[in-house]
């Protein structure tokens, strides 16, 4: 089982069987209260009989098309639908099935914009500490994440890491973007004065490190690593696998920050998990770029079989009508303050060592227990689902509740109580 601790799976299994708006029902019946929107995905909360009709509907009248050389209306629908809500300019979106190919598509990007626009010299990646771009070697090696990097050699070369945005003594329960840490950008400076703007292809960065821990950007961030992006002629992308669709209260994060990147990932929510889906918007100029040469030739020599899938284009345009009839993504942008106000009440709970929230996203960050850093987490993430009939992320000892945005007040209340009991039992 993937990222499982597969032999504590198998002695108390965690199964479930269905879902229906807020809740997972598990093989025995119980009704869990879903306090991850499964994986980050299910925006618009489950069983949405529009999205799961559209796909449906999909199938019967075309299973499968190929991607490469022939197209579907719906892909072409569904790339103008996504980049009308992204910032001006975002003008074209490649499609894929994850949000791993869709950090490794915009990186490959990266580095054949450069090359195509000659300067072929621009080959090395910038990533962050503490950042999570999906299991592909792109996207591994540009991440920060020690475990996923050290079990596969030494994966990309020419990469290297902005350090990580959270110091939780300066910075110990903010809500949404702390105060402290816009300076830390300054710290491309340093890596272009050492490797040479004229090596370095892009930045990528997560708006809000949301795997590991719930890291929000601190106040200022994002514009500066922009403004030191361009000076330099760095691209930047933004990785919105978790931010896109809602979550911090825009159709993107870039539209919170006020920041114009020059590609936008993005997966999950684009289909709220009814089917796999991911996508990189691209800039006009970049895509312009590649648009040159002979007509009858290939542009970009990359795609998947499955880019575009008909039934994820489907459920993808089903989940935005969605998204646009109930205006999900304000209504997460409203409930922002009650949601924080609500979790930061957590503070007094035994071990609580730091609460950070952003948009409908919290990470709740217990002290690791004499079993090490990671145990208390895990313990809290089974008490949760096998006690407390709550469902929630965890990243080592911190615990990530980041709902569908259809939650209402009483449910942010039932799932902050829940918390508490869970944090309590594993104190
Ligand atoms: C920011 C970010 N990028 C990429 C990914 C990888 O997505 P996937 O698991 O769909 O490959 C994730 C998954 O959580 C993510 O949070």
């Amino acid at each position: 089982m993937p990222f499982t601790a597969n032999r504590a799976f198998k002695k108390a299994p965690r199964l479930i069987a269905g879902a229906k708006d807020m809740h997972y029902i598990t093989t025995d019946g119980r009704k869990v209260l879903d306090g991850a929107a499964g994986m980050w995905c299910c925006n618009a909360g489950h069983g949405r009989a529009e999205i799961s009709a559209a796909i449906a509907r999909q199938a019967d009248a075309l299973d499968f098309a190929p991607p490469f050389q022939f197209g579907i209306p719906q892909a072409f629908e569904l790339a103008n639908r996504v980049s009308e809500l992204a910032p001006e300019g975002l003008d074209h979106v490649f499609f894929c099935n994850s949000g791993s190919e869709a950090a490794d598509t915009a990186l490959k990007l990266a580095l054949a914009y450069h090359r195509i626009a000659g300067q072929g010299s621009r080959i090395r990646l910038i990533g962050r500490e503490r950042a999570y771009h999906g299991v592909g070697f792109g996207g591994t090696a540009v991440g920060g994440i020690v475990s996923n990097r050290k079990m596969f050699g030494s994966l990309l070369t020419g990469v290297d890491h902005l350090q990580s945005t959270y110091n939780r003594e300066k910075q110990a329960f903010s809500k949404g973007e702390p105060q402290w840490g816009a300076e830390l950008a300054d710290e491309l400076e340093r890596l272009v004065a050492l490797h040479g703007a004229e090596t370095i292809a892009a930045v990528i960065v997560e708006p809000m490190a949301g795997s590991t821990g719930v890291l929000p950007a601190p106040k200022g961030y994002l514009k500066r690593l922009r403004e030191i992006t361009q000076k330099h002629g760095i691209l930047l992308i933004f990785d919105e696998v978790i931010t896109g669709f809602g979550r911090l209260g825009h159709a993107f994060a870039a539209e919170r920050y006020g920041v114009l990147p020059d590609m936008i990932t993005f997966a999950k929510g684009v289909t709220n998990g009814a089917a796999p889906m991911g996508g990189v918007l691209v800039h006009k100029t970049i895509h312009d770029a590649f648009m040159t040469g002979p007509a009858n030739a290939v542009e970009v020599f990359h795609g998947y079989t499955y880019s575009a899938h008909p039934l994820a284009c489907a459920a993808g345009l089903a989940t935005l009508d969605i998204y646009r009839a109930e205006e999900l993504f304000e209504r997460a942008r409203n409930l922002e303050p009650k949601f924080a106000d609500a979790v930061m009440s957590l503070r007094e709970e035994p071990n609580v060592v730091d609460i950070r929230t952003v948009g409908i996203t919290a990470g709740i960050e217990l002290a690791p227990n004499e079993n090490g850093p990671g145990d208390r987490g895990f313990t809290a993430l089974r008490a949760g689902f096998h006690d407390y009939d709550l469902m929630m992320r965890i990243a080592g000892d911190t615990l990530a509740l980041t709902p569908p945005l259809i939650i209402s007040e009483d449910q942010i209340g039932e799932i902050v109580d829940k918390t508490a009991k869970v944090i309590r039992a594993v104190a």
